[in-house]
């Protein structure tokens, strides 16, 4: 009986550490609501972050609205404007510095990185990046790999977005929108309103000790 005990608790110490080793570090966004808090009228665009091998890890997954038409770019390249198309972005903030970073992809394989240093001011366009999308039937993913020297140092806030459609019909849609109660007449949708963003750090991606790595392209910003 002893042992059988003794085996059963060492089973369960066993289970324990394993778990407490897991690497429970992916975290899920889903984006439930227009940018003024309506919800949405379809399955919701989801996004993943994960470790990634030099970078973050995103991945996405959605229903394809297929409108408006594909980007006259190549996959798997930056694309200008790509904002005018269908997307999903995350931005990424230090909302001390208002240094941030957004991130674009389009369901047919065009990608564009602005880095940016106080609202809507970009310093970098176009940066290149790994990024593969699968179009299946009404539905697509995404899986990108943003490098660490992209992202701004301290990051404490984050933000993600998806659009499609076209004029009347045009959607933009929020995970942290405007509540209904700010709403006025006559407001736009507008991604770049940092006070909506909400608290977002790496370190619940990477680890509490992870230390983000230098970045070039972030020197000389404040
Ligand atoms: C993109 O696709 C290639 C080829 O299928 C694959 O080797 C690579 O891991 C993918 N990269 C990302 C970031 O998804
Ligand atoms: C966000 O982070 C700040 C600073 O760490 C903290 O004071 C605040 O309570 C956090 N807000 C939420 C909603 O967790």
């Amino acid at each position: 009986m002893r042992v059988v005990r003794a085996l059963k608790c060492l089973t369960l110490i066993h289970i324990l550490l394993c778990c407490e080793s897991l690497p429970l570090r992916r975290m899920q966004f889903v984006i439930q609501h227009t940018w003024d808090s309506d919800p949405v009228n379809h399955d919701p665009i989801r996004i993943d972050f994960s470790p990634g091998e030099g970078g973050l890890k995103i991945e996405m997954f959605g229903p394809f609205f297929n409108e408006p038409a594909a980007p006259a770019g190549p996959p798997s390249q930056p694309f200008p404007g790509l904002w005018d198309y269908e997307v999903v972005e995350s931005f990424f903030l230090d909302s001390t510095t208002e240094n941030y970073l957004e991130v674009e992809f389009c369901p047919h394989g065009q990608h564009l990185i602005l880095l940016l240093s106080g609202v809507g001011k970009a310093f970098q366009q176009q940066l290149p990046m790994v990024f593969n999308a699968t179009i299946t039937g009404d539905r697509w993913m995404g899986e990108a790999l943003l490098p660490w020297s992209y992202l701004p140092p301290n990051i404490n806030k984050m933000n993600s977005y998806a659009i499609h459609g076209s004029g009347e019909k045009r959607t933009y849609e929020a995970l942290y929108s405007i509540p209904k109660e700010e709403i006025v007449e006559g407001l736009k949708p507008n991604f770049h309103r940092l006070e909506y963003f909400q608290n977002f750090s790496l370190q619940s991606i990477m680890g509490e000790g992870w230390i983000q790595p230098e970045s070039d392209l972030w020197k000389g910003k404040p």
